[in-house]
């Protein structure tokens, strides 16, 4: 099963994405994670990127797309995958399409996680991220049985730099500039799924099961 999950800023993507992965045994590419780890690890593209991310903009389509092209030749792909945080821009789609042919791989789902915006602020300021095994909680809707730890690793749960109000509302724009051409383009291709994001997250899990377990 090959799924892109789209949506804004603290839709549920990587939330979602996670459980699916554990549920379907799908690997889970998360572009936002991938980067993050090149920026801790200043590496060359992590110091490229970091400014963009600190900023809540987009870090430029020529180096995600390199890290999308080399994580696709990568042979865990065959058995499925959840793509979350990629493509943002019809121009990454349309990569994402070159890389796919050359892969000999398709898209089977993608899913549209529709969120209000009152929604995300609300999750964004209030989500903490395990710095070990990358587990997200939210201090008030999943919040970890102690304080600080993670329930699954007891590593230290940390808060994402980019969720601050300010960045939050910059990202938020960036997405809305980007979003609707996206969708128009998975539309035409009737591949595109919309689900309400602001429910539940055990519902929004059954409800992408229930989809592609129909289909
Ligand atoms: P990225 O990490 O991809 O961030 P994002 O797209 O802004 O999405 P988030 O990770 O913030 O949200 P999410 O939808 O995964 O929500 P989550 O499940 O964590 O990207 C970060 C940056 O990297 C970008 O700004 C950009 O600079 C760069 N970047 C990444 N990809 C790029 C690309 N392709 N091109 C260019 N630049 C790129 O949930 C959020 C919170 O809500 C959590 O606390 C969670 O516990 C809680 N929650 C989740 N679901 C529910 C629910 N249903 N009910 C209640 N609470 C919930």
């Amino acid at each position: 099963m090959r799924i892109i999950l789209l949506g804004p800023p603290g839709a549920g993507k990587g939330t979602q994405a996670k459980r699916l992965s554990k549920e379907f045994g799908l690997s889970h590419i998360s572009t936002g994670d991938i980067l993050r780890k090149n920026v801790l690890e200043v590496t060359q593209l992590g110091v490229q990127a970091k400014d963009y991310m600190e900023r809540g903009l987009l870090v430029p389509d020529d180096l995600v797309s390199q890290m999308i092209t080399q994580r696709f030749s990568q042979p865990d792909v065959r058995n499925g995958f959840l793509l979350d945080g990629y493509p943002r821009n019809i121009n990454q789609a349309e990569t994402l399409e070159q890389v796919f042919l050359k892969e000999n791989l398709s898209i089977d789902f993608v899913i549209y996680l529709d969120t209000s915006e009152k929604t995300v602020l609300q999750r964004l300021t209030g989500r903490r991220v395990c710095s070990n095994c990358g587990l997200i909680f939210h201090i008030k809707n999943m919040p970890p049985k102690k304080a600080g730890i993670c329930d699954a690793c007891l590593g230290a749960l940390y808060q994402r730099n980019d969720d601050n109000e300010e960045t939050v509302k910059k990202r938020l724009e960036v997405y809305e500039k980007e979003v609707s051409p996206l969708l128009e383009y998975y539309e035409v291709r009737h591949k595109l799924h919309r689900l309400s994001g602001d429910e539940d997250a055990e519902i929004v899990l059954n409800k992408i099961i229930s989809l592609v377990s129909a289909n």
